[in-house]
Parts: C-alpha cells; structure tokens; sequence
C-alpha cells in the first residue's frame, strides 16, 4: 500500500470517527464553536517582571501537589494529592487534619481516595470546607478532624435559581440544568454558612480534564443552602469553573474559567440580583483558585497563555468537529483500559486510564511563566507578578501569610509550597489598593495590611 492510500485511509477513518453520530461520548451540551476573548498582551500592568522568581520551596518532596491554600494565624492548611488536609505550621510542623476517602495504592488512585481542591474557612464552627472532585464537598473539623459530606456526587439535591424555574420549560432541559454534580471544585463560605462552589464541567471527570475541555462548556456556579441541605445553579456553561471568591459585602461572587481565561460575576444583591456577568477577561492565562480580602483578591494562572503561547483550548475552541474527533479518540484509546480495570482490578490498567486525559500530561507543553494576579473588587487588575524561572510556575492559588511581606503559591505539579517574599513596592500597592506607578513607596508599609 503507497503512503497516498495509507494516509487517505487514514483520514477516512478519522474522518468517519469525528463525524458519525451516536458515537461516545454523550455530551450535556452539543459540541458547537466556542469564542474565547484573546488575552491582552503583556503590558502595562501585566508587562513581565520577575517578582516571583527564588520561590523557596517549603516542605520539598515532603508535599504532593498542594493545590488549595488557607491561611489562619500561623496554621497554613494545604490539600494534597491522596485525599489529604494538612495543616502546616510556622515552625516547619505538618499536621494530617483529614483524610478524604479510602488509603491510595499511588497517585494514579486519585478517583479513589480522593483529591481534595478548594478550601474555606467554615463560618459555622471550626471547619474548613472542602471540595474533593471524586469524592463531593466536606465539612472537615479543624482540631477533631471529624468529617462529614454535605455535597455527595451522586446523590445532590440540585435546584435550579428562580429566574430559570420562573421560566416555562420542559422536564428534561429541567432534568439536565440540575443534573448532578461531576467535579466539585472551589468554595467560598458565607457569613451565614452557607457556600457558593463550582462544578467544573459535566462530561469527563477531573482525571480526564483535557477531554472535558475539549467539549463545550459544561461547568456551573452552585450556591448551597446550610439550612436546606441543597444547591441551586446560579450559572451554567462555565467553561471550566474553578476558584470562587465571595465580595466582602457579599453582594456579588465570582466563578474563574479555567478554559475561558475569564471571571464572571453573579449578583446576589442590588438592582441586578440574580443576574450574572463578566467581571474581566483575556486574562493571561486559566484561572484557577481565588482568594479575597477587603480590598481586592488573588487569581492563580495554572496555565499561562499569551499571544506567543496560546492555550491549546484557545486554539481548538472555534473547531467544534476537531474537538469531537480528539475527544472520540481520546475515549477510543482508554476505553479498553476501563474495562481491563473494570474487570480485574488491575493497577496498571488503572494507571493507564489515569494519565490519558490528564492534565499532568501537559505540564512539559505549559510556558514557563507563572503568572498571579492581584484585583481589586471593582475588576480592575492592581498588580500581576510573574517568575520565569519555573522556581514556581502551574500557580494554583496565591495566598499572602497575615502580618508578614510573604505570599505562599501552591500548584497541582509542585512537590512543595512555594514562598516568595513580596517587594517594599508590592507591599505599598496592596496597601493602596490601587496602582500609581508614578508615586514610589515612600513609607514602609504596613505589615497589618497583609
Ligand atoms: C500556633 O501557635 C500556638 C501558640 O504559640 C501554638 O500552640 C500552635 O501549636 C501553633 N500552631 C501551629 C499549627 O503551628
């Protein structure tokens, strides 16, 4: 057989593969062109610097990818790869608070014994809040470690918001709006102790991110009802929604998009309650997990993307037959591997149909800059610091130490918890909560302010 009929073979095939219907996977929403806004160049206030570059490595090799960062006094708690919480303390302790799920046998377990991601201070005792993508959204006992589940993935009590109930439609696209949660992701608690969280997306499950990428948004932003026992949906077909942050007054949330580079914002209060929109975008990179204070919050960029590296989802999003056919053959190819584990338990079966899909797998094509932002609660970006001497790239969350000049960067990758000391400049921005590059610090700032 000539190269020409092999390779038009092929491409029949390949062909036949993205388009038949009825193929696997079935998807919530059809695959149809996605519009990503572009990021802005790097300039101005994002212009690269190097503010984040010799980030100490804390506990190295002793931490499997802390992905999630609260700060309370001198406890840091940290969730990591095989179910766990930890709790560091100043003086180098780590202290297991929890562990999610049953013992791993590897990091390729994950699905099994669980891979704990956002966290929050409970408002309602002393907890944190605890989004496990495999294994639903815990109450965690800071001190006991008693733990109890108020999101199960599988047996959620989902409602939808007034606004879309309000609205005639029928049972199904009411059946498919509450469906059932697939991959827990961030939470923000409320004063009252009820928490808004998200959903990342609906088809694949976190271990086969890049597949559920591929597809068209399917994620949402869930505010749960302590009283009740339930969620509603406030936003649906968020394109990766990840870290979610509530503003002081909690008279708005924001839901990042990992795969939209973008934050979008739900009003709960005001002339426009229960309306959503978009609080920035072209942001130069996926937004992961967000934190905030009084006056402004932090953005983790897991993946930087820029206009010499754009995001393979950036790339892909306005192909919606180029995504079906990566996604089919991504389903193809670890298909035989699921039912090798399904029938025999087998671990290297289970490794196999760990990696395909994952996101890891990427790490090595992700640019070398790690990027986070500082934003103020109007959507204005104060400050961005970046490294580029993957010291501490894939950024997951950026979390500042209170009463200290330090910023603590966790990462789905990292073996450690990295720490950078912010500069005097740096400082005196935060403090102002707004940039003026024309008036240097003159006075130290305040190390209350943090
Ligand atoms: C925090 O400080 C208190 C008082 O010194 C100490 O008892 C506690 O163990 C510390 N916690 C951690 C996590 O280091």
């Amino acid at each position: 057989m000539g190269l020409k009929s092999k390779l038009f073979k092929t491409g029949v095939v390949l062909l036949l593969i993205a388009v038949l219907p009825g193929l696997p996977p079935k998807t919530v929403f059809p695959f149809r062109p996605i519009s990503i806004v572009p990021a802005r160049p790097l300039a101005g206030v994002l212009a690269p610097n190097q503010l984040l570059n010799g980030a100490e490595r804390l506990h190295e090799g002793g931490l499997q990818q802390p992905e999630g960062i609260a700060v309370r006094g001198n406890a840091t708690y940290v969730t990591v790869y095989g179910g766990k919480i930890l709790e560091l303390g100043d003086q180098g302790s780590v202290r297991t608070v929890a562990k999610l799920g049953p013992d791993c046998v590897g990091t390729y377990s994950e699905r099994i014994c669980g891979r704990p991601l956002g966290l929050d201070f409970d408002t309602k005792g002393n907890n944190l809040i605890v989004a496990d993508p495999y294994l639903g959204i815990w109450q965690v006992h800071i001190k006991t470690g008693d733990k109890k589940l108020l999101v199960p993935k599988d047996k959620a009590i989902i409602v939808e918001d007034r606004e879309q109930s309000s609205s005639s439609s029928s049972e199904a696209a009411r059946k498919l709006r509450t469906r059932q949660p697939n991959i827990p992701n961030g939470v923000a608690v409320a004063r009252n102790g009820d928490f808004y969280w998200s959903d990342t997306a609906s088809d694949f499950i976190f271990e086969d991110a890049i597949q559920a990428l591929l597809c068209n948004p399917s994620g949402r932003l869930l505010h749960y009802s302590r009283a009740e026992g339930r969620s509603r949906v406030l936003i649906d077909e968020v394109y990766g929604a990840n870290g979610v942050v509530l503003s002081p007054d909690e008279s708005f949330v924001l839901v990042g998009e990992l795969g939209g580079q973008l934050i979008r914002r739900y009003y709960l209060k005001g002339p426009k309650a229960g309306t959503h929109d978009v609080f920035v975008d072209g942001l130069p990179g996926a937004v992961d997990n967000l934190n905030g204070d009084a006056t402004g919050f932090w953005v983790g960029l897991v993946i930087a993307a820029d206009e010499s590296n754009p995001s393979f989802v950036g790339m892909l999003a306005p192909f919606p037959n180029l995504r079906r056919l990566l996604v089919r053959l991504f389903v193809l190819a670890e298909a035989p591997f699921r039912l090798w584990y399904d029938a025999t338990g087998s671990d290297f079966a289970l490794w196999v149909t760990h990696h395909i899909g994952h996101l890891g797998g990427l790490v090595p094509l992700f640019p070398d800059r790690g990027t986070v932002l500082r934003m103020d609660w109007e959507g204005n970006i104060v400050l961005a610091l970046h490294n580029d001497d993957t010291s501490s790239h894939v950024i997951s969350q950026a979390v500042p130490v209170p009463g200290t000049d330090q910023l603590l960067l966790g990462s789905p990758v990292n073996q450690w918890l990295g720490r950078v000391k912010l500069t005097p400049d740096t400082l005196a921005v935060l403090k102002g909560g707004k940039v003026d590059r024309k008036q240097p610090a003159t006075e130290a700032p305040s190390r209350e302010e943090l």
